[in-house]
């Protein structure tokens, strides 16, 4: 049991509902006794609300219908009453034009849900990519005390032998099938056996990034995030979240009490040691600048430069899957080998110091999670280019692509949509080098629309067939985080507009100088200031509806893709509900 001074119960945001002697408390009572409660069961505990991203078209959380009655079961246990309620399950796999477009709509309902209606403390569910950062950052907003529970990456995929990871084994086997070496019936094979678990995808992807970014920060129970879904420690875990939640109400832990400069910057490091998703920039900047800290990509930069990369996990690492970094000793084991570099006095859900939370953490596989002394790779995971191709930054993950692509120079192939890149790349006539540098456009926040992942270009048909399997690509897209390759991404500011991006063309030559973070088009100034006079802006993609409110809000990938109406220094805080 904690020290902290505890409120009493006339001081919980859910006795101004319920206890008043007035006519409006006598409906907010009566509905509560129309739902079956009886006064003792609602009056002077804390109500514990369970934002559930859960829907049958999200494969990552149909654990969650199961997951929700542990959570319901320990706050009950700690003498709370838990009220489960429905949030938008932004899901990865069939989310169109891309789940990105939803994250804030996510965020904005956590943040509206939590602060209409009579919760003390609040459990969030999620784990699919959008989901943790949308609930959290909904969460900072809204201001009462929190636990993430994170879903938990899905078992290893397996077919014939062969250990399967999400997203990587997909575009591997791909370009395999693309070249003619896989049949019918083997691709339906790998179709069976690379998701055969409830649970995120189990590569380091950007669901496993952004819960051990959150978990990092001090926001889930410690190493909570790397517990597989199908494992029943993730039912405890899940109990564990529905007692913590109301001790934490009791004490007033509120957000910002946890999310300190000190504990972003730990979160950040703790990516770069994993291998994180490029998604990782945007999301993390998003939910920082909600908890009103500046972090810049020039701060992750120099984080990535001193951070060495420790988690032996696909893609950025070799060998292995979530399922062996959880068996490894998982994330508070891989916090342990770099506590040195850790601020252990940052403070977590439990009450307690990271310092505390880690102490007896042990690594079990000292090849799936290194010592510094033996890092996968010896910088970060992350690096930060600029140059004139990219003004407000352009991101890249140096350990996930064929070193020779470091320093590069090569002729441009532009495509100006994804449709007539795709046709390009298929054709196998198409003229291309291994030296040729293929670019996507407007695919950008505003032009994709939404920011989608379309960043690992295909490598055209005709380099697969001479065995080339990596080239230098470059984008405004995001990239899956369970993708690999020579892909510069999040070029900043986007070509839709007006970004330099827009002014390149098809046999312009391109440099990349990545030790010296830099991205250049080698083209006259003369020459790119006609092209920038000679540019028409392109047709707005959306006239209505939330696409339009999107398109007219969203900010550029540096800040972190929020709603400029959204971030903490718009306006005056939302007080109180009125009630
Ligand atoms: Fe849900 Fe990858 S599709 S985490
Ligand atoms: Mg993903």
């Amino acid at each position: 049991m904690s020290q902290a001074p505890r409120k009493t119960p006339d001081q919980l945001r859910s006795a101004r509902w319920f206890a008043p002697d007035d006519l409006r408390s006598f409906g907010h009572r009566s509905r509560m006794m129309q739902l079956g409660y009886s006064e003792e069961e609602f009056r002077d505990r804390p109500i514990i609300g369970i934002l559930n991203t859960w829907s049958e078209l999200n494969s990552c959380h149909s654990h969650f219908p199961e997951r929700v009655k542990d959570v319901k079961r320990g706050v009950l246990q700690a003498g709370g009453l838990p009220v489960e309620m429905p949030a938008l399950s932004v899901d990865e796999s069939f989310n169109k034009p891309t789940s990105m477009l939803y994250r804030n709509m996510l965020a904005m309902e956590t943040e509206e849900q939590i602060r209409a209606h009579p919760l003390d403390g609040v459990v969030l569910m999620g784990g699919c990519d959008k989901t943790t950062p949308g609930l959290v950052m909904g969460a900072i907003t809204a201001g009462v005390p929190f636990i993430y529970l994170p879903a938990g990456p899905m078992l290893r995929g397996h077919y014939a032998g062969k250990i399967l990871g999400s997203g990587s084994d997909a575009w591997k086997y791909w370009d395999e099938r693309r070249a003619g070496n896989i049949s019918d019936a083997e691709w339906l094979g790998f179709q069976g056996g690379i998701a055969r678990s409830a649970g995120t995808c189990m590569t380091m992807g950007t669901a496993s990034t952004m819960t051990a970014i959150t978990d990092a920060m001090g926001l889930t129970l410690p190493g909570a995030s790397s517990i597989p879904a199908a494992d029943s420690g993730h039912q405890r875990m899940g109990a564990d979240c529905g007692r913590r939640i109301v001790d934490m109400v009791w004490e007033d832990l509120t957000p910002e009490k946890i999310i300190t400069e000190a504990a972003v910057s730990n979160a950040a490091k703790v990516a770069m040691a994993t291998g994180c998703s490029t998604n990782a920039v945007v999301h993390l900047i998003a939910m920082a600048r909600r908890a009103g800290i500046g972090l810049t990509l020039d701060d992750l930069d120099a984080l990535g430069r001193t951070t060495p990369l420790i988690a032996n996990v696909r893609p950025s690492g070799k060998d292995y899957l979530m399922e062996d970094f959880f068996y490894a000793g998982g994330l508070r084991a891989l916090m342990k080998q770099m506590e040195g570099m850790l601020d252990t006095a940052c403070i977590t859900v439990t009450g307690r110091s990271l310092g505390e939370e880690i102490a007896d953490a042990q690594v079990f596989n000292d090849d799936v999670i290194r010592p510094l002394s033996n890092p996968v790779y010896h910088e970060g995971s992350l690096a930060l280019l600029r140059g004139n191709l990219c003004p407000d930054g352009a991101v890249i993950k140096p350990a996930a692509c064929d070193p020779k692509f470091h320093v590069h120079e090569g002729p441009a192939l532009v495509f100006d949509s994804y449709p007539e890149m795709k046709k390009a790349v298929d054709d196998e006539d198409l003229e291309v080098t291994p030296d040729t540098v293929l670019v996507l456009r407007n695919a950008g926040p505003l032009g994709g629309p939404g920011f989608p992942e379309w960043g690992m270009l295909p490598i055209p048909k005709a380099l697969i067939k001479q065995g080339h399997r990596d080239m230098l690509r470059i984008s405004d897209a995001r990239m899956s985080g369970t993708s690999y390759g020579a892909c510069v991404l999040h070029v900043a500011p986007e070509s839709f507009v007006g970004g330099p991006l827009a002014l390149l063309k098809t046999g312009d030559i391109v440099r990349l100088d990545l030790p010296n973070r830099s991205l250049d088009m080698l083209v006259p100034e003369a020459e790119l200031a006609e092209r920038k006079a000679a540019l028409k802006a392109p047709e707005p993609r959306y006239e209505r509806g939330w696409g339009y409110m999107f398109s007219k809000h969203v900010t550029q990938a540096d800040k972190g893709c929020d709603f400029d109406y959204l971030e903490r220094d718009f306006g005056a805080a939302a007080g109180e509900p009125d009630i």
